[in-house]
């Protein structure tokens, strides 16, 4: 008898730890997972493939490239609600941005930890020239995006991310090899900073 009673004492006791562990350990993670998730992130690989060659560029030039979108989050999905616009642009001085082209990605779903990738090109409408002063083109990838967590009531939040990615003008070489993360903008972006309503963390 008292060797079925300790048992069940045992089961019992085991039985409130995992009850105890689900709910102190367990459950706080999954909420901070669920509640305070993260945002995207954006990556690019400009000119991956492709054979440049800047003193050529008496003509329209065709940019291909590489852009990641990773949805951080393993507990969640994501909403890009609307489309999605990048810029490709250049800076002749570093007081002036040019736009080179537009590109656009269609509205999706994006499942928990997933990584989108897009491998396309874009043909420039002008010829982008060194930026003043150096032997460089200064290229600049601007990104705007909205998504929505998939949970009850999200509202959409803005994106607005972008990097530099700078090619040697007598070289053809870029300046830096394979993605570039793409961030908030600083001084160089003509972007406004993005307006969030929602997220607080
Ligand atoms: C780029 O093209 C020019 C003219 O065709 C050529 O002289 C030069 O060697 C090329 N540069 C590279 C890095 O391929
Ligand atoms: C910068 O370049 C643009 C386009 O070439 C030009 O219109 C502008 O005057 C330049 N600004 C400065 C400060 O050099
Ligand atoms: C570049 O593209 C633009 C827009 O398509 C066109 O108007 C322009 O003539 C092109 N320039 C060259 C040098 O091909
Ligand atoms: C992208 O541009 C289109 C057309 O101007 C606009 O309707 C859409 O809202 C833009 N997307 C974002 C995320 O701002
Ligand atoms: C571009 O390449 C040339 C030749 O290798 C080099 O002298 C120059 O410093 C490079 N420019 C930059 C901005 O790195």
């Amino acid at each position: 008898m008292a060797t079925c009673s300790d048992f069940g004492t045992i089961i019992a006791c085991l039985c409130f730890v995992s009850f105890f562990l689900g709910l102190n350990v367990l459950m706080p993670v999954m909420l901070s997972l669920y509640s305070s998730p993260s945002w995207p992130s954006f990556s690019i690989d400009l000119f991956d493939n492709q054979a440049i060659n800047m003193t050529r560029f008496n003509e329209n030039l065709t940019i291909h490239f590489h852009l990641k979108l990773k949805n951080e989050n393993s507990a969640i999905g994501l909403h890009y609600p609307d489309p999605i616009n990048i810029t490709f642009s250049y800076f002749p001085n570093v007081s002036m941005m040019v736009n080179l082209a537009d590109y656009t990605i269609h509205s999706f779903y994006q499942g928990n930890g997933k990584t989108k990738h897009v491998r396309d090109l874009v043909e420039t409408i002008r010829v982008p020239t060194v930026l003043e002063g150096t032997d460089m083109v200064a290229f600049r990838v601007d990104l705007v995006a909205t998504f929505k967590y998939k949970k009850p009531s999200s509202k959409r939040h803005k994106v607005v991310v972008g990097c530099d990615v700078a090619v040697n003008y007598t070289t053809s070489q870029k300046m830096q090899t394979g993605f570039i993360g793409m961030t908030y903008p600083g001084y160089d972006s003509q972007l406004q900073p993005p307006v969030d309503d929602d997220y607080a963390g």
